[in-house]
């Protein structure tokens, strides 16, 4: 699968999150629409096991809702409005089961699923993702990640096909929690965010053999910046803006040479 994606890539974070609600099939097409090369969401489970894409571990922020996702069996879960806390003209729209995610967008893109266990470590989630991946016939098409590298080793076990990606917290991405965690976790990319991005590291990372894909990049000089570093992907809330910074930046080269 990743030999598959462009360098650098377009992640749509949390779908086309700067003009639609976050983690909803409305913000995953529109990132498609959009030109996005791939779509990043959250998954989680819900009350009573399903895998739900959702961010927060509470429904107040997103949704008319409140309280604990985990909590609630996801015909509860359904009956809440997860747009118009965005935007009135996003009314109706729903928290997706990951499952509706892969049937609506399943074969237009890619998708890198990330697995969201951080409140329970061991749960039963890779399991279940896996098992989607699986039902739907997109193994070629997932990209799994996580802070959490419990649920990256599992997952890769489950479905060694599937790339992991590591996230890494804020002054984590040194060499020694990396070249560590590389070993325990068979992961093929590393996810870190844009404030430990440098040159240096991106180089790093590659002469390990890695990916790099960095997070969440909103900025268009940012973008430019990373591209001048070799990046191999970037998540951004607006892959309109995205695309933009990068084919400038890549004409300014183009010019130079
Ligand atoms: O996968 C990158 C990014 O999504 C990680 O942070 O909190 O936006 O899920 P968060
Ligand atoms: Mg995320």
């Amino acid at each position: 699968m990743l030999e598959q994606l462009p360098r650098p890539t377009i992640f749509a974070h949390r779908g086309a999150s700067a003009s639609a609600p976050e983690n909803t099939i409305a913000a995953f097409e529109l990132a498609i629409r959009q030109n996005a090369d791939a779509i990043e969401l959250d998954a989680k489970l819900c009350g009573d096991g399903n895998v739900v894409v959702f961010h927060d571990d509470t429904l107040d922020r997103t949704t008319d809702g409140v309280g604990s996702i985990k909590d609630l069996p996801l015909e509860a879960l359904k009956e809440l409005d997860a747009g118009s806390f965005f935007d009135e003209a996003f009314h109706g729209e729903r928290i997706p089961t990951l499952s509706e995610v892969f049937e609506a967008v399943g074969q237009k893109t890619f998708i890198n699923v990330e697995l969201k266990n951080y409140s329970s470590l061991t749960d039963a989630l890779p399991d279940r993702a896996a098992e989607l991946v699986k039902k739907h016939a997109v193994s070629h098409r997932v990209l799994f990640s996580s802070f959490n590298p419990i649920a990256l080793r599992r997952a890769k076990k489950l479905l060694p096909e599937v790339p992991v990606g590591l996230l890494t917290l804020p002054g984590y991405a040194s060499k020694w929690i990396v070249s560590a965690l590389g070993r325990w976790i068979p992961c093929q990319a590393l996810h870190p965010p844009i404030k430990d991005a440098s040159q240096h590291l991106i180089e790093q990372h590659h002469r390990r053999g890695y990916r790099v894909h960095v997070f969440v990049v909103n900025h268009p000089q940012e973008i430019s910046c990373l591209y001048r570093w070799g990046v191999d992907g970037v998540f951004t809330s607006d892959p309109l803006l995205a695309r933009r910074a990068i084919e400038s930046e890549a004409a300014r080269e183009a010019s130079m040479t």
